[in-house]
């Protein structure tokens, strides 16, 4: 199942998320199966060190390219215009692609910019606004932008932001952030969907969990479906890949959704917050 960006360019509805997998082997072999098992959407990024590792799993897979959706970030060491082209081909050559589908500038105000991050981001967008003219990205995104970084960027460029991707899981609800997205036609996307697997032995989430007859990973992801926020589990564990995917044949009811929200007003965030993270 697809969802459309502002583009009209069609997203896979869930991807697979491949950061801390930075074993040569491991990522090949994971990817290899996320692939085999029918995931069309790979999560990656400069930073994770893993592009090559990527790049030949999805040669092995012999997957037209047509049918796969590959997401891969700009690293917050880059600043400049040409760094950032350099910096995109560089992720290209490692994914041994022709194209990325969607390229994101991984956090909004890098430790080393913080005085000046308005002006980077401004800067390293209109690179990737080049790249998409080039028909290098089909298209451009941001990640771990609330909403005050997303009106000052909007203001200065003139391709509109497509996808923001942001920590959602049931324990962490940007409201501000969501609805500023939705209003703007921003597709979102969920990392840690699981929480980085902190929520899945909470009583309340293994409880929906017996009801449907499902796990507690398969509840949170399809928490972030229901919720039209594309998540991006990560897993290194075949069967967890496998079952990961299988929240096509159920939905939650609004009660049990409303109970899973709640949860994130006794919980928060469990990653960085992008003013004051320490890189
Ligand atoms: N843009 C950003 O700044 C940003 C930040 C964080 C993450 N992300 C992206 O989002 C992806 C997902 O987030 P994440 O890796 O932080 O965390 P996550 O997907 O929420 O959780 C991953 C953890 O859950 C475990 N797990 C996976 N499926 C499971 C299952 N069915 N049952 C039990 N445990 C399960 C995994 O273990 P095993 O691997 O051992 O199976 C791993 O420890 C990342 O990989 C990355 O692509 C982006």
């Amino acid at each position: 199942m697809d969802l459309q960006l502002n583009n009209g360019v069609n997203i896979p509805c869930i991807g697979f998320g491949t950061w801390k997998i930075d074993d040569y082997d491991t990522a090949v072999e994971s990817v290899k199966a996320a692939i085999s098992y029918g995931y069309r959407h790979i999560d990656t990024a400069s930073s994770y060190g893993n592009e090559c590792a990527i790049g030949e799993a999805i040669k092995q897979s012999h997957i037209s390219r047509d049918e796969l959706f590959v997401t891969t970030k700009l690293w917050n060491t880059v600043s400049h215009y040409q760094e950032a082209i350099d910096a995109f081909y560089e992720s290209l050559n490692k994914l041994q692609l022709e194209y990325i589908d969607l390229y994101l500038i991984h956090w909004p105000a890098p430790k080393d910019y913080r005085d000046n991050y308005q002006k980077r981001n401004i800067e390293v967008y209109q690179a990737m606004e080049y790249l998409y003219k080039e028909g290098k990205i089909k298209a451009i995104g941001v990640s771990n932008f609330v909403k005050h970084h997303l009106e000052e960027l909007s203001q200065e460029i003139e391709i509109p932001i497509m996808v923001n991707q942001i920590e959602f899981h049931p324990y962490y609800y940007d409201e501000e952030t969501i609805s500023y997205c939705r209003q703007n036609n921003i597709v979102l996307e969920a990392y840690s969907p699981l929480g980085r697997s902190q929520v899945l032995n909470d009583p309340i989430i293994q409880k929906i969990a017996e009801k449907y007859r499902k796990t507690p990973a398969q509840i949170c992801i399809r928490y972030a479906i229901d919720n039209e926020i594309i998540p991006i589990p990560k897993s290194v564990t075949n069967e967890r890949i496998k079952s990961n995917l299988e929240v096509f044949d159920f939905q939650l009811a609004k009660e049990d959704t409303e109970r899973i929200r709640n949860l994130s007003h006794t919980h928060g965030k469990i990653g960085s917050y992008p003013d004051t993270a320490n890189f």
